[in-house]
């Protein structure tokens, strides 16, 4: 089989798309030939490809539904249980060569990543302690965003909240991803709308996520949306990234230097860090500026849609619960002691309606999940969305 696959990826561009066109007319003959078949079926790469038992992008999966499951892989062996699916986006983009959190296999480069970003941009009182006056201000910002558009002349009272919420979040993302004041509202824009464009494209790039080769082959027209999307990343990261590097050194703020910095954006803490090469932790490399533009594109995807989403649902089930609303606004307004019931709302529209729906991971070699042996080269599927609907793990009774 390994070498059958390679002799097709080995083969040149034309032969292959003869190929494809052979079995395209071929089956339509086919098709036209026979009258048990139905008259008009859509003859396109994916129906010939599926005739030919072969699905770009898919990888064997196992799904776990099961929390105990879930929290024993995940938690207890999270060693077993670190690498990511390789076909991330950035991954497939960059054509594997600057992969980010979410798709670089477990090892020292992806520590280093992980450990950068817990200990700073999520850290409550480093980054987020350090993020607050700007949460203030977006969160300002987003109510004047509302109010107006709710008083605009359209005059048919429709307020776009997501568009609403998106803007805000967005802006507060790249405040903390390169710094407070460091990007002008044009640039801001520029970014939300190529970062949309860009995610109304993933679904599509998974076709690149196996056999690359023939996929770009088959995928032309969208292999080069792909390429146009990572060099608009490119265009619109890098001159802010080499302004926030050009900034620490008018300011000498390189490391060890003492310098007179009053903030850290995660650009910084990339620029600052230093990875330990693989079997030889005393040598260290630094990131590249195309490493630098992947772990950008996350940081403002995963930042941006995964907030956004869990402020909508919350919104959308306060406008229908206008009791836990008044309860909420007593507390919020100092009426009660404790947030607690801010916390609790919160956490129960995290568990009824997960931003993330699933974590993936990826097994290299044979492992146990739960009782059930699953093969190398598998990908294991934990369902965030079916395991806290389990009414075991509810902790307040709203009815989301
Ligand atoms: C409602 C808020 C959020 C939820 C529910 C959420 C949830 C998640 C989940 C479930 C994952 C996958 C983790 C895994 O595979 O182990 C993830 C990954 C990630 N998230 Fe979030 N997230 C949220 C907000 C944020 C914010 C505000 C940021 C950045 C400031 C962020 C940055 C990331 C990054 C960089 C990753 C990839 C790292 C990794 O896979 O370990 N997320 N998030």
């Amino acid at each position: 089989m390994a070498g059958e696959g390679s002799s097709l990826l080995g083969a040149s561009p034309l032969i292959l798309s003869l190929a494809t066109l052979l079995i395209a007319v071929l089956c339509k003959n086919f098709v036209g030939a026979s009258n048990k078949w139905p008259r008009r079926v859509a003859i396109n790469k994916e129906s010939v490809l599926r005739s030919l038992g072969i699905r770009l992008g898919d990888i064997p999966t196992t799904l776990v539904l099961d929390g105990a499951v879930a929290v024993d892989s995940l938690v207890r062996r999270a060693d077993v249980f670190s690498d990511r699916p390789a076909g991330g986006p950035s991954t497939i983009l960059s054509d594997g060569r600057h992969p980010n959190i979410t798709s670089v296999p477990y090892g020292p480069r992806w520590v280093a990543l992980r450990r950068n970003i817990t200990s700073e941009a999520f850290h409550p009182v480093r980054g987020l302690a350090r993020a607050a006056p700007q949460r203030a201000r977006g969160a300002a910002a987003l109510v004047a965003d509302i109010a107006s558009s709710s008083s605009g002349n359209n005059g048919d009272g429709v307020v776009p909240v997501r568009d609403c919420l998106y803007k805000a979040v967005f802006a507060l993302n790249v405040a903390t991803c390169f710094g407070d004041g460091a990007v002008d509202a044009g640039h801001v824009d520029a970014m939300r709308l190529a970062q949309q464009e860009f995610l109304g494209m993933v679904p599509g790039f998974r076709v690149f996520a196996t056999f690359k080769k023939v996929a770009r082959l088959l995928y032309r027209d969208r292999w080069k949306q792909a390429v146009h999307c990572r060099r608009r990343q490119e265009e619109l990261y890098i001159p802010l990234i080499r302004a926030c590097q050009e900034r620490r050194r008018s300011a000498g703020a390189g490391a060890g230097a003492g310098g007179t910095r009053t903030t850290t954006s995660y650009v910084d803490t990339l620029l600052d860090l230093e990875i330990p090469v693989e079997g030889d932790p005393r040598r260290r490399w630094k990131l590249s500026e195309g490493d630098m533009v992947s772990l950008v594109s996350e940081y403002l995807g995963a930042a941006t849609g995964a907030v956004v989403a869990a402020l909508e649902w919350t919104l959308a089930n306060l406008v229908t619960q206008p009791d836990v609303q008044s309860r909420l606004r007593r507390e919020v307004d100092g009426e009660e002691a404790s947030c607690g019931y801010v916390r609790a709302v919160v956490l129960e529209a995290l568990r009824r309606h997960p931003p993330v729906p699933a974590v993936q991971r990826y097994m290299a070699t044979k492992v146990m999940v739960g009782s059930t042996p699953v093969a190398g080269g598998t990908m294991v599927l934990f369902s965030l969305e079916d395991i806290s609907r389990d009414d075991k793990v509810r902790l307040l009774r709203i009815c989301y």
